[in-house]
């Protein structure tokens, strides 16, 4: 039996049972069988638990790309490997086969070697979702460079501390991008701040939106005609299997981002595996993954997961309103799509458009119908599953995170029974556990926890770029030998799993992670900002919105409040980027604090949602008298 792809539950249930009996052998026998290496490894999986360092499959040797790319070109040269869908549905859409994927990757690879870039150098990518952005990722894999990928929403600032953070000596951008009806000068974002980058020798424009740019001698340049001059050989570097492939930041509970590092060897195995089970994508088949690639989801499941497998995967500039509510339908009917993947928020808001938007396109093409980045809500779950998979395309609501590199918890589409809200059951070598306060494990069924991950698995991240300690710290100091979470979660009866949500300071707007620190950083660089404090509160299309809470200084109580409202959110958007705006200011006279001075963000987080009845214990708070006057002001 191959155990690469799982065809009903009985061989799930099965290749689930083998994989936890001995994780290494069967990570070793779906490596071996479906991936080409130009050196096999030592030894499967080190797992030093007092460092924290984990390797998988070290000492093998390969490169990624061939993998992505060049293998297929054997049989597969004239497949379909993307499809560009422009933000304007007038201009022509694109698409490159697996041999015009090759040349474009391979001239950008050679085109970043020219300008000096070399195997471990990071390089900055600050694109729109553009073809280019596809090719760049994979052009610095070809060479062995770490690529770093910015979402290009975030703010210059944002930005400049990601580009110093990794010391990245290139960035690749381009003069503008499309966002709907909107035209984002994106270059003059860079241009703000790289004045702050000493690291970046090059700068490689892309051109999209023919804006105007600003070019700085030396640093800048177009990147088109060295593309032309370039050649379309590149030998692609050997890289050992734990060499770094990217790094990708997300927020965490301190104002720095985390940069996650995934290395190749194992981040290629596992996306690869789980996108071919989880989508149970077949030969032939068009896919879909709305996200951006500025995300974890965009880098495992538009570029390497799919591609891995040769499949055809769909890349969309766009936004679901433009210049339409039904312009996803109509996406998925132009270009038939078989496997479609978005986010919960998207599901809720075209959920509020009227059906009209949905019944006039043919969506027959649709097999299989995924979700990820939050929890799903029922009524969501209900008119995604009734109105676009007809009751008949599974949903599979797939659970992980930038650091899990690949899906974690998921059904099998079409293998694994699906329940409203829940992301089921394991993937075969995720070991799941719920813990209880204490540090114990909770056994048995119906019960409720804080989720670890007992065992290694191929695609883990492996530290924060520059800062093991952070990272041993924040994933394996919480609970003994065991990888934490930071979701709590729920076991049914059945065993089936449900996410209930973050249970340390970020919060999920839109999908986005939020860190509330960085957040409150910014809004505390306001002259008038004495201090302030983030929660999230429920909101119908966001899933959670942003509810500030600000203490003034004396100096600005006179202002009038809506204007520092404006105020606060035009430094938010300046230091972190615009989807961090809170929807909620309230002034206060103080915060709630414990007696060690600790915000007591629960008793805000319960008022800014109106639970007011269970505040829980108030009394030994070191100022409890202004819980009453955040009472009354709540907005
Ligand atoms: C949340 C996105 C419920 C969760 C791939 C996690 C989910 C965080 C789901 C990671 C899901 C992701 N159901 N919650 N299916 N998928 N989450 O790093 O809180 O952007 O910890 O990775 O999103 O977000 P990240």
């Amino acid at each position: 039996m191959s155990n690469y792809h799982i065809k009903n539950l009985e061989e799930y249930f099965q290749v689930y049972r083998k994989s936890v009996r001995n994780p290494e052998v069967f990570w070793e026998e779906i490596a071996e069988e479906h991936f080409v290496w130009r050196k096999k490894w030592n030894s499967v999986l080190n797992w030093n638990k007092e460092d924290a360092r984990v390797t998988w499959f070290e000492g093998a040797q390969l490169n990624i790309t061939e993998n992505c790319i060049d293998r297929h070109l054997v049989v597969n040269a004239d497949k379909t490997a993307l499809i560009f869908e422009p933000n304007d549905p007038t201009e022509d859409y694109k698409t490159y086969t697996y041999k015009e994927l090759s040349v474009a990757v391979n001239k950008m690879a050679n085109v970043l070697k020219s300008k000096g870039i070399e195997k471990g150098d990071r390089v900055c990518i600050y694109l729109p979702m553009i073809p280019e952005l596809t090719i760049a990722l994979l052009a610095c894999a070809r060479i062995g460079a770490v690529h770093s990928v910015v979402f290009a929403g975030f703010s210059s600032s944002a930005l400049a501390s990601r580009i110093n953070d990794s010391a990245c000596k290139m960035v690749i951008t381009s003069d503008g991008a499309y966002r709907g009806a909107k035209d984002i000068d994106l270059k003059s974002i860079v241009d703000e701040a790289l004045i702050s980058c000493d690291s970046v020798e090059t700068c490689l424009v892309v051109e999209r939106t023919k804006g105007n740019v600003n070019f700085v001698e030396g640093r800048d340049e177009w990147i088109a005609p060295l593309l032309d001059a370039a050649s379309d050989d590149c030998p692609a570097e050997i890289m050992e299997a734990e060499d770094p492939l990217f790094i990708l930041y997300t927020s965490g509970s301190t104002g720095k981002p985390k940069g996650m590092v995934h290395t190749c060897g194992g981040y290629m195995v596992y996306t690869a595996y789980t996108f071919k089970n989880v989508f149970q994508y077949q030969k032939g088949d068009v896919y879909w993954c709305t996200a951006d690639i500025g995300w974890i989801t965009g880098h495992s499941y538009i570029v390497y997961g799919p591609l891995a497998n040769g499949a055809t995967t769909l890349m969309f500039e766009g936004v679901p309103s433009y210049p339409s509510y039904d312009r996803f339908w109509d996406v998925v009917e132009k270009h038939k799509v078989n496997q479609f993947y978005t986010a919960p928020t998207a599901i809720r808001a075209l959920a509020k458009q009227q059906v009209d938007y949905v019944e006039k396109h043919d969506l027959t093409s649709l097999k299989v119908l995924g979700t990820v980045g939050e929890p799903i809500n029922e009524e969501a779950w209900h008119w995604y599953n009734d109105n676009i998979g007809k009751r008949k395309s599974p949903i599979v609501d797939t659970w992980w995170q930038t650091e899990t590199g690949g899906m974690m918890l998921s059904p099998l589409a079409y293998i694994t029974p699906t329940k409203p809200t829940f992301a089921t059951l394991p993937i075969p070598g995720v070991q799941p556990a719920l813990m209880d306060e204490n540090g114990n494990e909770i056994s048995g069924n119906s019960v409720e926890g804080r989720l670890c991950i007992k065992h290694p698995w191929p695609s883990m991240a492996r530290t924060i770029w520059g800062n093991h300690e952070r990272y041993k710290e924040t994933y394996f100091s919480a609970y003994k030998d065991m990888y934490f979470t930071g979701d709590g979660a729920l076991r049914d009866e059945v065993g089936y799993f449900r996410i209930t949500g973050r249970v340390d300071d970020v919060i999920i707007v839109s999908g986005h992670n939020l860190g509330t620190a960085p957040i409150e950083d910014a809004i505390n660089e306001h002259p008038a900002v004495a201090e302030s404090a983030i929660v999230g509160f429920a909101h119908d299309v966001k899933g959670n919105a942003l509810y500030g809470y600000v203490t003034l200084k004396d100096s600005g109580k006179s202002r009038k409040e809506e204007n520092l409202r404006k105020e606060i959110n035009q430094v938010i958007t300046e230091h972190v980027g615009p989807i961090a705006k809170l929807d909620k200011i309230q002034f206060t006279n103080g915060l709630p604090k414990t007696r060690s001075g600790k915000i007591m963000r629960r008793i805000l987080r319960k008022i800014a949602n109106n639970e007011m009845d269970n505040l829980g214990d108030i009394s030994t708070l070191l100022n409890p008298d202004c819980v009453e006057e955040i009472i009354e002001g709540r907005l």
